[in-house]
């Protein structure tokens, strides 16, 4: 398939996506939007693909949702036609982990595609915010309910009445970020991570996501239960007996992803 609005590089076991609109900051239009969704099932159905990165250019992750699109929209077209439900929620489905590699500004709907993300690495230059209600309108896609189970209500207030953008340190604290990078290395260093988590089996690796992703969804009980029959599941694959058995018998798993 031809992508116009982004770029796939395949570093093998882990697939490199690059958002790709410079010149408006790579505003999330509905052609990105729906090529990201599309390679995103074609990665998913690869069995030589174990991880994901998605990036953006050393100025922008995405600088939200396209506002030349949006300005269009009224509540019966995006109602009829789903905009963002309809390919935007590709990226929380894809069972395999993805990483969010931001760069520069990740704003509105590019801090909520980032946050759909499983992880998200920032170089020193990045800045996060939901901006929209500066637009007269509210974050789409997810923010004001991933954001505000990320970093807390206070910080999820702050961010959306003002609508002001957060450093890299201050998401680094605030638990949205895992680690911070220089920006020169950022690339290397998100694939350098991914190739780490495709070094283990991927069954266990989605079990671990799945089960991550479920303590956002119910309470702590429900949660430890669906935790405890995933875990139940896991003692059925192969990579797990491979894994036992290797580690007894003191040598690297040779894992089959099943
Ligand atoms: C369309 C955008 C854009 C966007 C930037 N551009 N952001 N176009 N949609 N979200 C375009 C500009 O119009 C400009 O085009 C070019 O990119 C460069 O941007 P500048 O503003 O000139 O750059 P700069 O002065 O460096 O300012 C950077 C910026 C600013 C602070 C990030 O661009 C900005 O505030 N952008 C909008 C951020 C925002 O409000 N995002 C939330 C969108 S609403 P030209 O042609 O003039 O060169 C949203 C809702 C999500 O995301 C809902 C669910 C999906």
């Amino acid at each position: 398939m031809t992508y116009n609005n982004i770029l796939l590089e395949r570093h093998d076991p882990v697939a490199l996506i690059r958002l790709n609109r410079p010149k408006v900051l790579n505003a999330l239009n509905s052609a990105l939007m729906s090529e990201l969704s599309d390679l995103l099932k074609e990665l998913e159905q690869d069995d030589e693909v174990r991880a994901i990165v998605i990036t953006g250019n050393e100025k922008a992750f995405a600088a939200g949702a396209d506002i030349s699109e949006m300005q269009a929209l009224d509540f019966s077209r995006a109602y009829r036609e789903q905009f963002i439900s309809s390919n935007w929620e590709q990226v929380t489905r894809c069972r395999k982990p993805v990483i969010a590699a931001v760069a520069g500004v990740a704003l509105g709907g590019g801090c909520e595609l980032a946050m759909m993300c499983d992880v998200i690495i920032a170089a020193d230059s990045a800045r996060f915010g939901q901006p929209e209600v500066k637009l007269g309108i509210l974050p789409g896609a997810g923010g004001t309910q991933r954001l505000t189970r990320a970093i807390g209500k206070a910080k999820a207030m702050d961010l959306c009445l003002t609508g002001r953008m957060m450093d890299a340190e201050e998401a680094e604290r605030s638990g949205l970020v895992c680690r911070i990078v220089p920006a020169a290395t950022l690339v290397d260093d998100a694939i350098a991570m991914a190739g780490e988590i495709a070094q283990n089996s991927l069954m266990a690796t989605m079990f671990n996501k799945e089960a991550v992703n479920q303590a956002f969804e119910t309470s702590l009980g429900t949660g430890v239960d669906y935790e405890r029959r995933l875990f139940w599941a896991s003692l059925d694959t192969e990579d797990r007996k491979e894994g036992m058995a290797a580690f007894l018998e003191k040598r690297s798993p040779r894992w089959k992803h099943r």
